[in-house]
C-alpha cells in the first residue's frame, strides 16, 4: 500500500480496513499468477463486501466525504429531473428505477417534487450494490418524504420487465474499466496494444502490462482511430480505458425496457472528443477527501476510482437493443431546459425578505451545476427510449445528436 505525504492521513480504523482489503487483492493477484486486469482490481477496490470503497463504511458523499455529486449540491437537480419524468409518465408507467442511489438525496428530491406536482402514485425502486448505502437511502427517504416511503422499494436484481423510467446519476463512471496502452506504428513495426493490469510491487500494487488479446486490441484501435481525425492522437503512444461493463449495463437496461426511457447523467464525451489528444493519458481519476489525483493504488478501499464515460459506446449499446436516442446534451442545457433558473428566481423572490444568505448558497450551488468551468459542460445527459413519441422538455433546446455520430 502506498502513502502519499500530500494527501490527508486516514484514521487508524480506516487504514486497517484498507490493509485488510489490500491483503485480499494481493492474494488474488498471487493466485492469478501475478497479474489481474484493471477492471478486476477496480471491482475489488470499490465493491468487496464490507471493505470496498462503496461497500464499506467510508463517508463518500458531501463535504465530509471525498466528492460531491449534483444531488448533494442542490435539491433543484432532483426537482428538474422529476419534471422530465413527469412528461414521460404520460406515455409510460409511473415508475422510476434508480440505479446507484448514493446517499438517497436524488430519490428524496424527486419524490418531494412528484408530490408537489400531484403525482402521488409514483413507484420508486432502487437498485444499489452497497448494503450500507441502501440503509442510508431508506433512512433519508423516511426522514424527508415519509408519505412516499411505502411506494419505495429496494431490488437485489434487475426487474424482468421495465415500464417506466430508468435513472442513473454518476453510475457509469463508477463501473470497472479495462485499461490499455497503444504504441503507434513505427518504421516498419505495426502498432501494438498492451492491456494495463495490476501486479505486486515492493510497496503494494503497480501497473503491469501484457500484450492485449486480439478482441480487446481491435476495440482499442478502432476507438482511438475515431479520435484521430480530430486530434491526431493515433500518432502518439496513448493510454486509455474501455468501459465494457458500462456498455453491458446499458444493453441490459435496454433489453428489459418494454416501454419508457433511460436517463443517464455523467461526466464524459462522445467518441471523437473522448479519444482526443488532450486525454492521451486516459481519464482515470481518484477522489480522496476532495483531492482529485491519478493513483488508483493509493489506500485501496478509502478512495473512489472513476473513468469518464464514452457516450458513443452508450448510444451504440442502446441502439443495438432497438432503443432510440432521444437526445444528448450538456448537463447545463438539460437543467436550464427543465426550469432550474426559474426555480432559482422563485426562491430569490421568496427569500428577498427572509433568508438572503440561504438564497446566496442556493445560487452558488446552481452556479456549480451550470457553469462550463464546473459541471455544466463536462457532465452530459443522454436520453434513450422505447415506445415514446416525444423527448420531453429537457431535450427541447441544445440537443447535440451529431456529437454521437460515431454511433
Ligand atoms: C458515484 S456514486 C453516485 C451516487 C448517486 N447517484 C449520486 O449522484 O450522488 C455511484 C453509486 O453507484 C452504486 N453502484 C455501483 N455499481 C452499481 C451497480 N452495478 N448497480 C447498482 N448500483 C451500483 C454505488 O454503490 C454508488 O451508490
Amino acid at each position: 500500500m502506498r502513502a502519499s505525504p500530500a494527501l490527508p492521513e486516514p484514521s487508524p480504523e480506516a487504514r486497517a480496513i484498507s490493509e485488510a482489503l489490500s491483503a485480499r487483492i494481493a492474494a488474488r493477484i498471487r493466485e492469478a499468477g501475478g497479474w489481474i486486469g484493471f477492471d478486476d482490481y477496480m471491482a475489488q477496490a470499490l465493491y468487496t463486501p464490507g471493505l470496498g470503497y462503496y461497500s464499506g463504511p467510508a463517508r463518500k458523499f458531501g463535504s465530509g466525504g471525498d466528492f460531491i455529486t449534483a444531488p448533494e449540491l442542490s435539491d433543484l437537480f432532483g426537482a428538474c429531473l422529476a419534471r422530465q419524468c413527469a412528461h414521460w409518465f404520460a406515455q409510460c408507467g409511473q415508475e422510476v428505477i434508480e440505479f446507484g442511489a448514493g446517499s438517497g438525496a436524488l430519490a428524496a428530491q424527486m419524490l418531494g417534487e412528484f408530490e408537489r406536482l400531484g403525482l402521488t402514485g409514483v413507484r420508486y425502486r432502487i437498485v444499489e450494490l452497497s448494503a450500507e448505502l441502501a440503509a442510508r437511502q431508506r433512512e433519508r427517504i423516511a426522514r424527508q418524504c415519509p408519505a412516499a416511503l411505502p411506494r419505495v422499494s429496494w431490488l437485489q436484481a434487475w426487474p424482468e420487465r421495465i415500464d417506466g423510467v430508468v435513472l442513473a446519476n454518476e453510475l457509469l463512471d463508477a463501473l470497472p474499466v479495462r485499461a490499455f496502452t497503444l504504441e503507434p506504428a513505427q518504421a516498419g513495426a505495426p502498432s501494438r496494444v498492451l492491456e494495463r493490469g495490476v501486479g505486486l510491487t515492493d510497496t503494494g500494487f503497480g501497473w503491469a502490462t501484457r500484450p492485449a488479446e486480439p478482441g480487446f486490441a481491435e476495440q482499442v484501435r478502432e476507438r482511438v482511430a475515431q479520435g484521430a481525425g480530430v486530434s491526431g492522437i493515433d500518432a502518439l503512444a496513448c493510454e486509455g480505458e474501455i468501459g465494457e461493463q458500462a456498455q453491458a449495463w446499458v444493453a441490459e437496461a435496454a433489453r428489459r425496457l418494454a416501454r419508457g426511457a433511460i436517463l443517464l447523467i455523467d461526466y464524459g464525451f462522445a467518441r471523437p472528443e473522448f479519444h482526443h489528444v488532450q486525454r492521451a493519458g486516459g481519464t482515470l481519476m481518484c477522489h480522496y477527501r476532495h483531492h482529485a489525483h491519478g493513483d488508483p493504488f493509493f489506500l485501496p478501499g478509502l478512495q473512489d476510482i472513476t473513468a469518464h464515460v464514452d457516450f458513443t459506446a452508450v448510444a451504440q449499446a442502446a441502439l443495438g437493443e432497438g432503443l432510440q436516442v432521444l437526445g444528448f446534451l450538456p448537463q447545463a442545457r438539460l437543467l436550464t431546459n427543465l426550469g432550474l433558473l426559474d426555480d432559482l428566481a422563485a426562491r430569490h423572490r421568496a427569500a428577498a425578505s427572509a433568508d438572503a444568505l440561504a438564497w446566496a448558497r442556493e445560487a452558488q450551488a446552481a452556479q456549480v451545476l451550470l457553469s462550463p468551468a464546473e459541471m455544466g459542460e463536462l457532465f452530459k445527459a443522454i436520453g434513450l427510449s422505447r415506445g415514446l413519441d416525444s423527448p420531453g422538455p429537457g431535450f427541447a433546446r441544445g440537443d447535440r445528436p451529431l456529437a454521437l455520430e460515431a454511433a
